[in-house]
């Protein structure tokens, strides 16, 4: 395992192609996307997919998304149906990932499905992404660049600090717009959410014109790495807050009197985009205690509110 600092490259033609190299070697490579940054590596090469798992701590029953640059690539590996296809045409490039059965022949290392027979797929929306995978020519696996339980990355600087020597390269692409994950779909049966993210899931309602299943529903396939307690500050998180009790820091929404705001005009892409960042700052700060304001549980919000009640759940 690499102890030396990780390379920062530079997101121009000649650091791509250097990114790319360090994956064909069975080497790690972070890369921003439009959600978070990711920890890639070679999906059908064992030896390098267990590097990541090494390196984030990460359980291995815990399953990886695989990004691709392309639907079409993705098809190599997993089988479309009609309501996958409806939605990865609305939505990818996007913040979507689809769950759909693996293709026997696809080649991907079962490191990265856990066994499962099925994958988890996704087109990211960010050109330094798109580079990448083209560059590479194959299936990437990637987990957030985070250690595992711990707050996700939106900077390369995150990477460096959580990851520091254990990565190979880091690729400088600056902060992630969207700033929560994926939105996961389970579309292998009747569609699923498994993880609200990204995408609000009133657009893929609409999109497909139904609902679908929640994580709650009997129906629901379980996804193994839905983890109680995940993007994990240091301090204790208090949430529904409309105010800091003595001896907490306020992490706000809205019009608050606070020393941090997720958006101080209630805007919840604005509040996404910053939540990581906002829990990052709050470990650099010392915060040991960590008050919240409530924030509305639609759109957006739900990807947040989820963020925050794992990062407020007991630790293991
Ligand atoms: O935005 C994102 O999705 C980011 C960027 C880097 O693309 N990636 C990300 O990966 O959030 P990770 O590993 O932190 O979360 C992936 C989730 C896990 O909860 C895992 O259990 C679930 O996807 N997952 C992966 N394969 C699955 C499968 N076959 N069935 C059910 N859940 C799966
Ligand atoms: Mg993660």
């Amino acid at each position: 395992m690499t102890q030396a600092p990780p390379l920062r490259i530079c997101a121009d033609d000649a650091g791509i192609a250097a990114a790319a190299e360090i994956l064909r070697g069975g080497g790690l490579v972070s890369f921003p996307t439009e959600t978070v940054y990711g920890l890639g590596a070679d999906a059908r090469d064992d030896t390098a997919v267990a590097r990541i798992f090494a390196a984030k701590g990460r359980p291995s029953f815990n399953p990886l998304i695989v990004h691709v640059p392309t639907l079409e690539a993705a098809a190599e590996y997993c089988v479309f149906n009609d309501l996958a296809h409806q939605l990865a045409s609305a939505f990818w490039p996007g913040a979507l990932t689809l769950v759909l059965p693996l293709r026997p022949d696809a080649g991907i290392s079962k490191l990265v499905t856990a066994g499962l027979n099925t994958v988890a797929v996704r087109v990211p929306d960010h050109p330094v992404a798109h580079a990448l995978l083209s560059a590479f020519g194959g299936p990437v696996a990637a987990p957030s660049a985070n250690p595992s339980g711990r707050i996700s990355p939106t900077t390369a600087d995150h990477v460096q600090q959580g990851l520091g020597g254990r990565v190979d390269a880091i690729v400088d692409g600056g902060a992630c717009a969207v700033g929560v994950e994926s939105t996961i779909i389970n579309c292998s049966g009747a569609p699923a959410l498994l993880r609200a993210g990204g995408l609000p899931v009133e657009a893929l309602e609409a999109c497909l014109g139904q609902p679908l299943l929640r994580p709650e529903d009997p129906q629901t396939p379980v996804s193994p790495g839905q983890l109680q307690s995940h993007y994990a500050p240091e301090g204790k998180v208090r949430l529904n807050a409309p105010y800091a009790d003595e001896g907490e820091v306020l992490l706000g929404f809205g019009p608050v009197e606070a020393e941090l705001n997720l958006s101080r005009t209630g805007d919840l892409t604005e509040a996404a985009a910053n939540l990581f960042a906002c829990l990052h700052k709050l470990d650099a700060m010392g915060a040991t205690r960590i008050a919240v304001s409530p924030i509305p549980d639609h759109g957006l919000g739900q990807a947040i509110n989820d963020r925050l009640r794992r990062a407020a759940a007991p630790r293991p």
